[in-house]
């Protein structure tokens, strides 16, 4: 059996504004994993298995779009492979779906890693980035590419479409709050939603997208020489500026305001919006009574994490 995972994501600032060129800065969530392992399988055929979809099928009998099983086709036709190879491949994950947290890219590089070491024929991170880009088309329509990109480097990053990845250095660590609505909210709906708006006044949310790129740029520098008193306000006006493109939602804003009144420096949504996730930055003695605060405000779920 080999098996392989990859953690989740965040977007700290830039979400949406990142899918029409403009910067935005994420960081791996190494709390939260998918995994997958791989075995021989002694009938002969592919099969998948992802016990928490409650799924047990033949490969073959998955349509072409199916992003578990396009992920697996697309490890094997990378591998060069003659014929699909006969393995179970089995799929769990930590990851809240269709929640911010970048599980369908996370699943997509723990089968890709998981297939190619079984078979003995590693892919690198740059063809497995490229592969799990193509699979969150299926996902989400219209990717930026940024949710494969952290998950399959594993690292804060500084993304802008089509351009070389960046690291993003944090200069000081700081804690983060991620609290989940709840709300499964598909990524790939927002972002045609927020589409139609571009479409029908260009003008208008090109300058919201240039006001989040100036947040992003100031968040970097931040980031970068540890000024974290900087961060909160930043990260309070890119959440009002995502409120603005109709991307927060009640309970979203709900837990922003929570998490601000219980003493948090900056809150946001983060991710796709209209449900999943937000963040909260805290100071690090502060955060287990804001991520107590969140819970009890109705977040799902919250954890406590630490960028560095
Ligand atoms: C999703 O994690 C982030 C969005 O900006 C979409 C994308 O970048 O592909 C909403």
């Amino acid at each position: 059996m080999t098996s392989a995972s990859a953690p989740g994501k965040i977007i700290l600032f830039g979400e949406h504004a990142v899918v029409y060129g403009r910067p935005a800065l994420a960081v791996p969530v190494t709390q939260v994993q998918a995994r997958a392992e791989v075995r021989n399988a002694p009938d002969g055929q592919t099969w998948i298995e992802a016990p928490d979809i409650a799924l047990r099928s033949p490969l073959a009998a998955l349509a072409a779009d199916h992003p578990l099983a396009a992920a697996l086709r697309s490890g094997f036709a990378a591998l060069d492979l003659p014929a699909p190879p006969a393995v179970t491949v089995r799929v769990t994950s930590s990851i809240p779906v269709a929640s911010g947290l970048g599980s369908g890219a996370a699943v997509t590089v723990a089968i890709l890693r998981a297939v190619s070491a079984h078979l003995g024929r590693l892919l690198d991170d740059e063809q497995i980035n490229a592969l799990a880009f193509e699979i969150e088309k299926i996902h989400h329509g219209t990717p930026s590419g940024i949710d494969n990109t952290v998950v399959t480097y594993a690292r804060p990053v500084y993304f802008i479409k089509g351009q070389p990845i960046e690291r993003l250095q944090v200069g000081k660590p700081f804690t983060l709050v991620i609290a989940d609505t709840g709300i499964s909210a598909p990524t790939r709906e927002v972002v045609g939603e927020v589409r139609k708006l571009w479409q029908a006044d260009q003008a208008r949310w090109e300058a919201v997208f240039d006001r989040i790129e100036t947040l992003g740029l100031q968040a970097r520098i931040a980031i970068e020489f540890g000024n974290l008193p900087a961060l909160g306000p930043l990260m309070d006006a890119n959440h009002a500026l995502l409120q603005e493109l109709t991307v927060s939602n009640p309970e979203l804003d709900r837990l922003v305001d929570a998490a601000r009144r219980s003493g948090a420096q900056g809150a946001k949504l983060s991710g796709g919006g209209r449900g999943g996730n937000m963040i909260a930055l805290t100071e690090a003695g502060q955060a287990e009574a804001i991520r107590k605060a969140l819970l009890a405000a109705g977040a799902r779920k919250a954890i406590v994490t630490t960028i560095s």
